[in-house]
């Protein structure tokens, strides 16, 4: 490779803004004269990458790395040095000289990227420039296609002849194999010598985020060939599942509005884009896939899935937000009208229409799920019933914060009118039955032998200890059993059972919640014995004797304590952030330990210091009562 002269270097340092590049693989919010995001080199939750635009740096205080912009490209891209400034200087608009001839030992990726460059060229000039590209013009056009759409998602035309795109690649004394390889011509069976992969087609460049030109999808111009569309095959640059057609278009506005609109076509895409509506991405003809919701996800917050109102649009719409849900991001999804793809449908009514049909439509999948159920009749049995709840439940399942999966179960609560302490008991069961989500649950094989000894320990330790409850679980006892439904449902409706101490306290948390459900608290049943001499026993302790949040509560953690009687729910809500903290707080403590054991065994610590910053997550989000949703 010839080398790049270091001013060229500093010319492209000096154009290129960090804070956008990075935003390319980072969602970041500025704090400070900082951006701060995810991690992209380390898995973790709360943000702890930092990128000061001002010094041109990036830092990770999680893990560690950090460096300049041609660094972190190198980094997140796998590519050297040289590629790097050139990517840049590509996107900063400086002109770097060409080597004199590709080196195709030192990066066959290079010559492939520069062959699919070339290519897109070729076939862009085949359609604006050449008389042979007239009939293609014509088409796009009778489709409503402006000149700078044509421009802005970089269309061509492969012209009617079997070596047009192999004879200007043989002038321009591009190696046949690369060429082959990169998927632009076909090697001859019966004799020596290649042929052109696209013959009479429309072409949709297909480009990675940062606009590489990766490959091309074909589509007929004479509605007689078949079929209907050729795409590249799979290459070296190319993995159809890691890529979204329209994404290096559509990236800027995704960010802005933190959702992307997904659809199915190429046509689609820039149908929806030429409407104003820039955020709109597509599959390249696949179902789409977990890598590409990562993808969005450096981008988007929620997915807008746009789908056919027939059962395989309705089925591909099922799939993917189980997927979108499992990575962690929000799913919702508006149904075309029978008969019309968003690329019909946005020409027929028009930008405000299509807009406000959008915003009007658009559900999130707890009510996708229920209105497709209604509509095909499931809703009319009780078995019929039963099983679109557990569809709706085993969506909820897959969501991997918690907090996130509690609002969707109140909300699914809402549109099902089922009580959600009782999903909730359904919801467990399937958390059970099925190994959820990875990030929380990870399997044994994947955990350090230490870790699990420990783990083990642990639990069978909950089994035997019966322990007294701490005071705030009195507080909350004593609330439930003294002010009836109103303050079970309250009180149960944001903690878990496991949150209370096993022994009695856990045991007359489950005998509420089973007195909920039929629909009365029983305060008598404790007090005659009915369920045990402890319950009794706990039960007169609770009603009798003084059982008031201690001042000491607003001194250990600054939480405000209102008297039992005078505000119920108030003081309901800081017995259960004081009993929470003193969870997450002993659970922090332990991993401690476990963490040094582990270490000091030298095993992988990595997991466990996971683990670590979502306790600490979760503590944060307990502190500033995100847990409760109506007070
Ligand atoms: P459609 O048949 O809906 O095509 O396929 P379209 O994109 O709406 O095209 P127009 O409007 O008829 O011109 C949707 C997507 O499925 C993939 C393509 O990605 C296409 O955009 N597909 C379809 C193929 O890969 N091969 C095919 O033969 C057909
Ligand atoms: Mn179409």
């Amino acid at each position: 490779m010839t080398k790049i002269p270091h001013d060229k270097i500093e010319e492209v340092r000096d154009l290129t803004d960090i804070v956008d590049v990075v935003s390319d693989y980072v969602r970041l919010k500025k704090r400070g004269s900082n951006f701060v995001g995810l991690c992209p080199f380390h898995a973790e939750k709360t943000p702890s990458f930092n990128v000061n635009p001002a010094m041109g740096i990036y830092k990770c205080f999680g893990c560690g790395v950090g460096g300049d912009i041609f660094s972190f490209v190198s980094e997140v891209e796998s590519l050297s040095f040289p590629e790097v400034v050139r990517l840049l200087a590509d996107r900063a608009g400086v002109t770097i000289p060409e080597q004199d001839e590709i080196d195709e030992e030192a990066s066959e990726t290079e010559a492939i990227y520069h062959a699919l460059r070339f290519a897109a060229r070729h076939f862009f000039q085949n359609l604006t420039q050449t008389d042979h590209g007239a009939e293609a013009r014509d088409y796009l056009k009778n489709r409503g296609l402006t000149a700078d759409t044509v421009k802005h998602f970089g269309l061509g035309y492969g012209i009617n002849a079997w070596d047009d795109l192999l004879e200007a690649t043989e002038r321009s004394r591009m190696n046949p194999h690369i060429v082959e390889k990169s998927g632009l011509i076909i090697k001859r069976k019966e004799r020596d010598g290649y042929y052109d992969r696209y013959r009479n087609r429309v072409i949709f460049p297909i480009l990675s985020h940062v606009g590489k030109v990766l490959g091309f999808g074909a589509r007929v111009i004479d509605p007689k060939d078949e079929p209907k569309y050729i795409n590249s095959p799979e290459t070296p640059v190319y993995t159809k599942s890691r890529v979204l057609y329209g994404l290096y278009q559509a990236r800027q506005e995704i960010r802005a509005r933190e959702e992307a609109v997904l659809v199915e076509g190429y046509t689609d895409v820039i149908s929806l884009h030429q409407a104003g509506f820039t955020h709109a991405v597509a599959t390249c003809g696949t179902a789409l896939t977990p890598e590409q919701i990562h993808l969005i996800s450096r981008y988007a917050r929620r997915i807008l899935l746009l789908y056919d109102a027939d059962s395989a649009g309705v089925r591909a719409a099922f799939r993917a937000i189980d997927l979108i849900l499992e990575k962690g991001l929000a799913a919702y999804a508006v149904a075309l009208p029978e008969g019309e793809d968003p690329d019909s449908f946005v020409k027929r009514i028009g930008r405000t229409e299509f807009d406000a049909y959008l915003k009007d439509r658009r559900q999130d999948f707890v009510h996708f799920i229920l209105t497709h159920a209604g509509r095909t009749g499931r809703m009319d049995t009780p078995e019929g019933q039963a099983d679109v709840q557990r569809t709706i439940l085993r969506s909820i399942s897959r969501i991997p914060d918690p907090l996130v999966q509690e609002s969707y179960l109140k909300l699914a609560s809402d549109a099902l009118d089922i009580p959600d302490m009782q999903l909730r008991k359904v919801l467990k069961g399937i958390g059970r039955g099925t190994r959820r989500n990875p990030r929380y649950e990870k399997t044994a094989a994947e955990r350090p032998a230490a870790a699990i000894k420990i783990e083990k320990k642990r639990e069978s330790l909950k089994i035997n200890d019966r322990v007294e409850p701490l005071p705030e679980e009195k507080a909350l006892l004593r609330l439930m059993l003294g002010k009836g439904l109103p303050l079970v449902e309250f009180i149960l409706g944001h903690m878990a059972l496991s949150e209370f101490s096993a022994g009695p306290g856990r045991e007359m948390a489950e005998h509420l919640v089973s007195m909920y459900e039929s629909g009365k608290i029983d305060r008598q049943a404790f007090i005659r014995g009915d369920l045990g001499d402890d319950l009794r026993r706990m039960a007169a302790e609770l009603l009798t004797s003084d059982v008031e949040p201690s001042a000491n509560w607003e001194i250990r953690r600054n939480i405000p304590v209102p008297k039992l009687d005078e505000d119920a729910v108030e003081s309901a809500a800081s017995a259960m952030m004081l009993l929470k903290l003193d969870r997450v707080d002993s659970a922090i403590g332990e991993l401690k330990d476990e963490i040094f054991k582990v270490d000091r065994a030298g095993d992988d610590v990595r997991g466990l210091q996971k683990k670590m910053i979502d306790l600490h997550t979760l503590r944060r989000t307990i502190e500033e009562r995100k847990f409760i949703s109506d007070v």
